[in-house]
C-alpha cells in the first residue's frame, strides 16, 4: 500500500477560545500543527502529505513547507475541509525516500490530536495493509452515555460495554473513501455539519468499519482544559 495522510487543520478553535486557529497555538514552544507533523513523520508511512489551513492563513503554510507538505485552503466544515485535501492528494511532494507511486490508502488526522502516537498509526496502517477498507483508532468510553431527545429527557442507556470513544489516524482505501465522499455536496449545511468523522460516510454506503486500539495521548485538544493537559504533559 502506498499510503498518503491528509492532516486537517482548518477549524478556528471556536471552543478553545484563543482568537487564533486552533492550530497555530502553541504548547512547548511548537504549535499544534508541527506536533501533528511530527508525529506523521515519525509513523514513517506517509510518501505524500496535505494539510488543510484556514483561509488568509500564512502562520501554518509556513509549518507545512517545512516538512514537505502541500497546504490547501479548507472549507466551512471538517467534511468539505476532507473533500478540499482529497482533490489535491497526489499533487503533494513526495517525502523522502518513498516511491512516485500515487497513494493507494489515505489516513486522515485532526492537528487537534496533534500528540497520537505512533502506534495508532501503525495499528490502522497495518489493518489497512492486511486488507481492511476503512480503520479507526478506538478508545473505551469512561462516561456513562445516554441520549436524550429535543426536550433533553432521557431517551436510552447504550451498554458502556458496546460503545468506543473515536480518535484520529483514520485510515481508507482510497477508491472506498472517495465513493464515500462523492455524493457530499448533495448534503445541506446542516447535514455535512454532522459528519464530525470521515468513518460515518463509510458507514452510511453499508460497508464495514473495523476498530484498532487508540490511545489515552491522542485526545483531541478541544476546551482550555485539554490544552492544560497538553501543557503539563509536554512543557518542562
Ligand atoms: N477542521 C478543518 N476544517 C473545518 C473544521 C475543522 O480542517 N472547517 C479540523 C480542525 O482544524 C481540527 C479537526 O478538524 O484539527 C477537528 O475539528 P475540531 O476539533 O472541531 O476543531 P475546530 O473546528 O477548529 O474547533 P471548534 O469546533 O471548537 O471551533
Ligand atoms: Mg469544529
Amino acid at each position: 500500500a502506498v499510503f498518503a495522510v491528509i492532516v486537517v487543520a482548518a477549524g478556528s478553535g471556536s471552543r478553545l477560545g484563543r482568537g487564533i486557529p486552533k492550530a497555530a497555538v502553541e504548547v512547548a514552544g511548537k504549535t499544534l500543527l508541527q506536533w501533528a507533523l511530527e508525529g506523521v513523520i515519525a509513523a514513517g508511512i506517509a510518501s505524500r502529505v496535505v494539510v488543510t489551513v484556514p483561509a488568509g492563513d500564512t502562520v501554518l503554510r509556513q509549518v507545512c513547507e517545512r516538512f514537505g507538505a502541500l497546504a490547501v485552503e479548507g472549507g466551512a466544515t471538517r467534511s468539505e475541509s476532507v473533500t478540499a485535501a482529497l482533490s489535491v492528494l497526489n499533487e503533494a511532494p513526495l517525502q523522502t525516500g518513498f516511491s512516485e507511486s500515487p497513494a493507494t490508502s489515505v489516513l486522515v488526522h485532526d492537528a487537534a490530536r496533534c500528540f497520537a502516537p505512533v502506534s495508532s498509526f501503525k495499528n490502522v496502517a497495518e489493518a489497512l495493509v492486511a486488507g481492511e477498507k476503512a480503520v479507526i483508532p478506538v478508545v473505551p468510553v469512561v462516561d456513562t452515555i445516554k441520549s436524550v431527545d429535543v426536550k433533553q429527557v432521557v431517551t436510552g442507556t447504550p451498554a458502556r460495554s458496546e460503545l468506543r470513544a473515536v480518535q484520529t489516524p483514520q485510515g481508507f482505501d482510497l477508491a472506498t473513501l472517495l465513493d464515500a465522499y462523492s455524493d457530499l455536496s448533495s448534503l445541506s449545511p446542516e447535514e455535512a455539519e454532522t459528519v464530525t468523522d470521515d468513518a460515518m460516510l463509510i458507514e452510511t454506503l453499508g460497508m464495514r468499519v473495523l476498530t484498532v486500539a487508540g490511545h489515552a495521548d491522542a485526545f483531541k485538544v478541544t476546551t482550555p482544559l485539554d490544552l492544560v493537559l497538553a501543557q503539563a504533559l509536554y512543557e518542562h
